[in-house]
């Protein structure tokens, strides 16, 4: 690599002349290893706060450096270089007005958007060989909110209706994820997942497929998961079972009788005995019996939210 190798594209020189205007002395040369690490702090960024990109391991006798947007080192996503020499600082086509750059290489940006994300690469030039820059990188994520579960329908009946679940907000350059009671999604044709894996279909929800559920929004930088999401199945109502205590009853016990049956909501009771309705409640007791006593009970429920009625 010979001393001032031309650079190979044209953009390359007038970006050089611009420089060289501003003796500034900046050389091409992508293929020298990187040494410089670069961290930013605080690690987490969130959009509308500042971010420090430190640079560590800066080589020593150093002229100047050079920051750019991205990984192409072109005078198009040049943000901006400092000599130190000359203790300048030449701001380029990719700066936005929120970056800072200081004399130990460090790179501030301020009140950070979502076009803020993405690669850095910082150019550092030393003294006395010309040609040998390194390069340093690195890439900036935001830090994801915490995601939120929004159901089509928090209620559904079982079985029979179908439910989406969206992973919110819809959050861009994240992949999503899901869990279900904390495992990861079964394969199964109930439950279907959109194209970018944001939203969630679920085909005829079951006791089994009502969740909780949770999703995770990630990048490479962070990740996010949300609160647990149960969904309140509506189920109907099977027939419901009287059952009584003992078969048996000795004079003076009171038999009491009970009418059972699988509903959500609990479904509401009333009792028709003898061809009368009698009261309202899941537990009956027979108060007054005798040794011949002898009684038609039916019990009739009623669901008000599945409408299911059953005796
Ligand atoms: C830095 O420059 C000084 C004086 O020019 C020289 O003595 C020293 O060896 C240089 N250090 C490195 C690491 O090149
Ligand atoms: C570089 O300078 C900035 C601003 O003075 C400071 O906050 C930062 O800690 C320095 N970086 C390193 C790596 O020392
Ligand atoms: C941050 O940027 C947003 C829009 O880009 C702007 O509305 C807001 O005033 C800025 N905040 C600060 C503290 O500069
Ligand atoms: C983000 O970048 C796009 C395209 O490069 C531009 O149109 C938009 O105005 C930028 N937004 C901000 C807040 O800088
Ligand atoms: C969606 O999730 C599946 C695993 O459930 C994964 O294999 C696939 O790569 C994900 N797709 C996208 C676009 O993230």
């Amino acid at each position: 690599m010979g001393p001032l190798s031309v650079p190979p594209y044209t953009l390359h020189i007038t970006w050089k002349e611009l420089l060289l205007t501003a003796s500034l002395l900046i050389f091409w040369n992508p293929l020298t290893t990187a040494q410089v690490t670069i961290e930013a702090q605080p690690t987490k960024v969130s959009e509308g706060k500042d971010v420090l990109l430190l640079v560590y391991n800066l080589p020593e006798n150093l002229t100047g450096y050079s920051w750019y947007k991205g990984q192409i080192m072109d005078l198009q996503h040049y943000i901006a270089a400092y000599t130190t020499d000359t203790e300048m600082i030449i701001f380029g086509p990719a700066y936005s007005g929120r970056e800072t750059v200081y004399s130990n290489a460090s790179l501030l940006i301020q009140n950070v958007t979502k076009n803020d994300t993405g690669s850095y690469t910082i150019q550092i030039t030393k003294r006395g060989d010309g040609t040998k820059g390194v390069t340093g990188h690195f890439t900036l994520y935001l830090e994801i909110p915490k995601p939120y579960i929004s159901s089509s329908n928090l209620n559904p009946r079982e079985c029979t209706e179908t439910v989406i679940l969206s992973c919110d907000p819809d959050t861009q350059d994240v992949s999503y994820l899901w869990w279900i009671n904390g495992q990861n999604l079964p394969i199964s044709s109930k439950l279907q997942l959109s194209e970018n894996n944001r939203t969630l279909s679920l085909f005829g929800v079951t006791k089994d497929t009502a969740g909780p559920y949770e999703c995770e929004m990630k990048n490479p930088g962070s990740s996010s998961r949300s609160d647990p999401v149960t969904l309140n199945l509506l189920y109907g109502l099977d027939a419901p079972t009287i059952s009584s205590s003992y078969p048996y009853y000795h004079p003076g016990e009171v038999p009491k009788l009970s009418c059972l049956t699988d509903s959500h909501p609990l479904a509401e009771h009333s009792w028709l005995i003898d061809r009368k309705f009698q009261q309202s409640a899941q537990m009956f007791f027979i108060l007054q019996i005798t040794k011949t006593y002898r009684g038609v009970y039916v019990c009739f429920m009623h669901n008000s939210v599945t409408g299911g009625k059953i005796s």
